[in-house]
């Protein structure tokens, strides 16, 4: 059974993938577009800009037109069905991996005593409630200023990391932030932006005037959309990096590096339009170099309050920490039933092993403490800071 939910899980992330990298990639691409088409050369008063390219050995000339043109609407490609699958897909590898899984994955035990069906319940309900709430906040007369929308959304996200740290284990709160952002995304697609389109279509074909202010309101969610791309693809990145999402500051740490990628997005819409990126490439690299700097200072052992003072750790003491705390799950054969080899391909059945990781074992169970996974096997605070003495004597000095 785990093997089957296993290759599910494989099938469904390569998806997941390929239909983001198809929606994303779609949406440079036409932003990209937009920004660099030139006058067009024929006399077509319909045209209102052109670009040539070439690519893959052809070229290729691409025309905008300032409205709809006639009897093409049969024929016209509509840039949808990646972004629909993108979250499909994205749902599906929650339920896979977060919500099958939620005793390990959502859940930390050190965090909130909640059982998985709560904590499941949660995550969807953010999803839910977080889409109603910016989808309110974009119809609200705040919407007309956008410092202050920017301003307030920026918190709110702050919020909502800060509130998910609460709940759920903290690479799970990364990732149902990023979960949120992408329901945002494919929410406006879909109730917004390509009945947007469906509309200004129809109104042509009808021989009336489009209702303006549908097109001027779909563009400000396409906009969002725009901002969104790198901090979310950072998102799914993160449970590479538990230096991140682990540390004591993790909620904040996201906010720091989702502004950084919606800097540098800010930067290439700047570009595109002609202008100079000016201040926000150097501002948002200062930004990365600033979060990344604050991290090692106020994170590592001390963030999280572990005294890893000079003591003596005898190998004894290891080891049987690391027997009942993580070979249940690290093992040629693990016992814990989610895992039908060992977890990241780490064993640390004998010392050995132990002593090739300890850097890695330091990086995850003593700075951020994101293993155990979710916990689970109840590691405590004095046996983290008794395997963080050792690994710190185990070092030439
Ligand atoms: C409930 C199961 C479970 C337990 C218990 C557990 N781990 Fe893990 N561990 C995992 C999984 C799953 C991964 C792979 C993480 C991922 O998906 O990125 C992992 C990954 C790791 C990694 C590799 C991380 C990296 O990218 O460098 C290390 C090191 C590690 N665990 C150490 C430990 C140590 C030390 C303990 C005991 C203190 C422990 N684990 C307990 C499930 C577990």
């Amino acid at each position: 059974m785990t093997a089957v939910l296993d290759w599910l899980e494989l099938t469904v992330r390569w998806v997941h993938v390929i239909a983001g990298i198809a929606w994303i990639g779609a949406s440079f691409y036409f932003n990209w577009l937009n920004d660099r088409l030139a006058e067009p050369e024929t006399g077509d008063p319909d045209l209102d800009g052109e670009l040539w390219a070439v690519h893959g050995g052809a070229f290729y000339r691409a025309l905008r037109y300032r409205t709809v043109p006639r009897g093409i609407v049969s024929r016209l490609h509509w840039f949808k069905w990646e972004a629909y699958l993108t979250w499909v897909s994205g749902f599906a590898l929650l339920i896979l991996v977060y919500y099958l899984g939620a005793e390990v994955y959502l859940l930390d035990p050190g965090v909130a005593a909640i059982s998985p069906l709560a904590g499941v319940g949660i995550a969807v309900g953010s999803l839910l409630v977080g889409w109603l709430a910016y989808d309110r906040l974009c119809r609200s007369p705040l919407a007309a200023h956008r410092r202050v929308f920017s301003a307030t959304g920026t918190l709110l996200i702050g919020g909502v990391a800060y509130g998910l740290f609460q709940v759920f284990s903290a690479r799970a709160a990364y990732l149902h932030v990023g979960a949120l952002l992408g329901t945002l995304m494919a929410a406006n697609v879909f109730f917004v932006i390509i009945p947007a389109h469906v509309e200004l279509v129809r109104a042509v074909e009808e021989g009336r005037e489009p209702d303006h202010a549908v097109g001027t309101h779909a563009a400000a969610r396409s906009r969002h959309n725009n901002y969104f791309t790198l901090p979310v693809l950072f998102v799914m990145i993160s449970t590479h990096y538990p230096f991140t999402y682990g540390h004591p500051w993790g909620w904040a740490i996201l906010l720091g590096l989702f502004g950084v990628g919606a800097l540098t997005r800010h930067g290439f819409n700047l570009r595109n339009s002609g202008r100079s990126p000016g201040w926000t490439w150097p501002a948002a690299v200062a930004m990365l170099v600033g979060v990344a700097v604050w991290a090692g200072v106020s994170g590592r052992a001390g963030g999280h309050r572990l005294s890893i003072e000079d003591r003596d750790v005898e190998y004894a003491t290891v080891e049987r920490i690391i027997v009942a705390r993580c070979v249940s799950c690290h093992a040629r054969e693990p016992a814990n039933d989610l895992f039908e080899a060992p977890p990241g391909g780490i064993v640390l059945e004998t010392r050995a092993q132990v002593e090739a990781l300890r850097e890695r074992i330091r990086a995850v169970t003593v700075d951020a403490r994101v293993m155990p996974l979710g916990n689970f096997t109840g590691m405590t605070d004095e046996e983290r800071a008794e395997l963080g003495a050792w690994i710190a004597g185990a070092e030439p000095r």
